[in-house]
């Protein structure tokens, strides 16, 4: 073994594929029953929909380098996300653009007139002094759009009063002065045709590659542990860094997602993938359908049945999936510790989300592993 990969989400996937591509033998371990990390999909037994375990994936990039090397794997379909949202009880588009203005406040503005209406709504607060979420948000884009489309969506997601959070847990508000509703705004965006475990399992599919499933790197029982790699073979890890420190400089802070999966006895239950609920009397804060990802699979899938997944948001304790980092002072003066900790690990290359305590689109986290690779790896 060259290299030993901890981890087989797409960053390490993507390190275990040019490694072996080069040359390497390459070991991957994963502590879960299936490779894929986060990304993974799976076909419902029920009805054979691809849902998505760990919550929606939808690919997106502007990166022609990650773009050229995804499509070596898969071909994309031509989805292009959309999301809607339910405030009292009417559904309006998101991200907040003159669409939802216009219904929001019964009105026929054009750009100019909703423009400067957001301009005077907003000047209660001075986003760059806001002394919380709430102030900064009603800054940004007036109160009345804060209150319907983010105060109460914005509780849910972090179990708190947005008075009570800081400024700057958002640093901006887009809103879009046209009637585009188009989620993403990158140059490529589609789902893998044949679905994401076809997709990931096709990067691992290499002579020189084998993975391990059910292997963690921290059971001493099983033979490619810490103990007994660390510094006998370059490791790319990309597990949690605090956890790799056995929490030494204290855990990082993450929030995670709980997921309520239901077959339903309706061909079409909502009309779209993705129906946020921007109101504080829904306890969960979106709906996913997972058919309307596949409209080109209509007719492999039932008519009478649909699957969709209602997502709750919450803290993470130490033993949940750890998802969105939390990110306060705390946490990024935890995370500088942990850095210059890494740093002191004998061929250890800490990557990916959780290796490196950031959010990264499946996009990022090719290429930066694409980045690792050539700059610390391919010589
Ligand atoms: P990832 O978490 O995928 O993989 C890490 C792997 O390491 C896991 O398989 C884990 O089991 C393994 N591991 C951890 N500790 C271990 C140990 N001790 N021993 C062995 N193995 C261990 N992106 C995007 O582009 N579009 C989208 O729509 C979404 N949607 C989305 C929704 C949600 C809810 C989340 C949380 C994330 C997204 N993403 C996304 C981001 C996407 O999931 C992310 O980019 C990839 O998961 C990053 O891949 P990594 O390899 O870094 O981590």
């Amino acid at each position: 073994m060259d290299l030993l990969v901890v981890g087989s989400g797409l960053f390490g996937l993507t390190i275990a594929e040019r490694a072996a591509d080069a040359g390497r033998d390459v070991v991957i371990i994963d502590r879960r029953d299936h490779l894929g990390g986060n990304a993974y999909s799976e076909a419902d037994p029920d009805t054979g929909i691809e849902v998505h375990r760990y919550g929606a994936h939808l690919f997106h990039t502007s990166n022609p380098t990650v773009w050229e090397y995804v499509n070596r794997f898969t071909a994309f379909t031509d989805y292009v996300h959309r999301v809607y949202t339910t405030h009292g009880g009417v559904v309006y588009p998101l991200p907040i653009n003159l669409g939802t203005i216009n219904q929001f406040f019964s009105s026929a503005r054009t750009p100019d007139q909703a423009r400067a209406l957001v301009r005077e709504q907003a000047g209660e607060f001075d986003p760059r002094t806001a002394r919380s979420l709430e102030e900064r948000g009603i800054g940004l884009i007036g109160r009345p759009l804060y209150e319907a489309f983010i105060r109460d969506y914005t509780a849910k997601q972090w179990q708190t009063d947005p008075r009570e959070l800081p400024a700057e847990v958002i640093s901006r508000l887009p809103v879009r002065y046209t009637y585009d509703n188009r989620y993403f705004n990158d140059t490529w965006e589609g789902l893998p045709v044949e679905g994401y475990t076809a997709w990931l399992e096709r990067m691992a599919d290499h002579p020189r590659i084998e993975v391990r499933l059910e292997t963690d790197f921290f059971d001493e029982t099983q033979p490619l542990n810490r103990r007994d790699t660390v510094g006998q073979v370059p490791i790319v890890y990309t597990g949690p860094v605090d956890r790799y420190f056995d929490y030494a400089e204290g855990e990082l802070g993450w929030r995670t997602l709980d997921f309520e999966r239901e077959v339903l006895p309706v061909g079409d239950f909502q009309g779209t993938s993705v129906m946020n609920y921007a109101d504080a009397d829904v306890p969960y804060t979106r709906i996913h359908e997972f058919r309307h990802f596949h409209p080109e699979r209509a007719d492999r899938y039932p008519s009478d049945r649909t699957v969709v997944m209602r997502e709750y948001s919450r803290f993470a304790e130490r033993d949940d999936e750890p998802y969105y980092p939390v990110g306060t002072p705390a946490d990024r003066a935890r995370l500088l510790a942990y850095r210059d900790l890494s740093a002191g690990e004998p061929g250890v290359h800490f990557g990916g989300r959780l290796g490196t305590y950031q959010y990264l689109d499946m996009h990022m986290a090719i290429g930066s592993a694409l980045s690792m690779w050539r700059n610390d790896l391919a010589a």
